[in-house]
């Protein structure tokens, strides 16, 4: 039988979201019903507030979280009522171009759960990146689930379910830092501060952290940065410079995603080097560079989706390495919330005063 909770709906554009009753129906073939114990709020989430993502309201909100499966639909073998799952938005689908060429992690046809979720008048919910887990309950598909050691506190495993991957696997993935490589990572927000420490976890000797606000650079310091810039009064591309010998770093990660600070990467990066973009940048941005210093300057200009992750293969690696001690990503949940604090939650990462508020359930 179809279920009633209480979730965040964002009603149209700009408008504050809203608690709102919410119907879970049951889980068709391929489907599972998650109760959600955790949520973090992501920038993501006020995009799709502010229509910035598509005209689809209302939605209901909410994509980085952890909970444990309480139903599943006919045919679901990988997951089971009972599992701790972190939530994810890359369920590959194994048999697009990218699937079938071995590099799932690019999967081009992802899935989310075929029923739709709506408010009690039958009106029906978009949910955000086909999660929508501010709320007591969601469907999704069960791809969607993956399975973690439930010794991980939720309000932790979940972060993994959207920025702090995408930050992680800045580094890791697609950025392949490696033992002994100098990074540079602009912009040290929740995402930045994840490839900080990505970077740190993979070896790198020098890790150069950047950004406006000195709050954000002394949390990168705790995670592992050896080195800060205060973009507000440096110049990015000569410190960088000089903190690497005069050439610049081997992998420079944009985290903010501007043109200007994607320039800043471009030239604070060593011949050869890499340059990942992994900030999302708005579609009247235009980049202009001469295109003999692309040319002569060599290495790979890449962007990163999600940190090109594996869902199954990066999420219980990363919760065993964060229970070994091994990754902090306890430094990420600067404060536990409840459903009703989401705007105000919003309010605290416009001003910079959060890397994640999470809601708990
Ligand atoms: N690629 C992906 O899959 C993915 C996933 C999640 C988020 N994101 C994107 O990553 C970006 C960062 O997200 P976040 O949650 O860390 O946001 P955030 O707002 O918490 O952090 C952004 C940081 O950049 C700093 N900053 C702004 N302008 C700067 C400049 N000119 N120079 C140096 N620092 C500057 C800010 O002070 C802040 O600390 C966003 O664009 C977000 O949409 C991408
Ligand atoms: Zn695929
Ligand atoms: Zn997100």
């Amino acid at each position: 039988m179809a279920q009633r909770v209480r979730g965040v709906v964002a009603p149209g554009k700009g408008q504050p979201v809203r608690i709102e009753t919410v119907v879970v129906p049951d889980p068709g073939p391929g489907e599972a019903v998650v109760r959600v114990q955790a949520c973090g709020v992501c920038h993501t989430d006020l995009h799709y507030r502010e229509g910035g993502i598509n005209d689809e309201f209302p939605f209901l909100l909410g994509h980085e979280a952890a909970g444990t499966v309480e139903s599943v639909g006919d045919g679901v073998t990988e997951v089971a009522p009972g599992d701790f799952v972190v939530l994810n938005w890359r369920a590959v689908c194994g048999q697009c171009r990218a699937c079938l060429r071995g590099r799932p992690w690019y999967c081009f046809d992802t899935h989310n759960a075929q029923q739709k979720m709506t408010l009690e008048d039958g009106t029906e919910l978009s949910p955000a990146l086909g999660i929508g887990a501010f709320a007591d309950k969601t469907l999704v598909a069960a791809g969607q689930c993956t399975k973690v050691d439930p010794a991980a506190k939720a309000e932790v495993a979940g972060l993994l379910g959207c920025g702090v991957m995408a930050g992680l696997g800045a580094a890791l993935n697609t950025g392949g830092v490696g033992r002994g490589d100098s990074v540079a990572v602009i912009g040290c927000g929740g995402v930045g501060a994840a490839a900080v420490l990505g970077a740190r976890l993979a070896g790198a000797a020098t890790i150069i952290a950047v950004d406006l606000d000195e709050r954000k650079l002394t949390t990168a310091s705790a995670l592992g940065a050896t080195h800060v810039v205060d973009a507000a009064d440096r110049d990015v591309v000569t410190t960088v410079r000089e903190l690497t010998g005069g050439f610049g770093a081997d992998v420079v990660i944009d985290a903010v995603g501007r043109p200007e600070t994607y320039e800043q990467a471009f030239y604070a990066r060593d011949l050869a080097g890499t340059v990942v973009l992994v900030g999302v940048p708005t579609p009247e941005m235009k980049l202009e560079l001469p295109l003999l210093d692309v040319f002569g300057r060599g290495g790979s200009l890449k962007s990163s989706w999600y940190g090109d992750c594996l869902p199954s293969r990066d999420f219980p690696m990363l919760i065993d390495l964060y229970l070994q001690g091994r990754l902090d990503l306890d430094a990420f949940v600067s404060e536990t919330i409840g459903l009703d604090d989401v705007e105000a939650a919003f309010d605290k990462m416009n001003h910079g005063d959060v890397l994640r508020s999470v809601v708990v359930l």
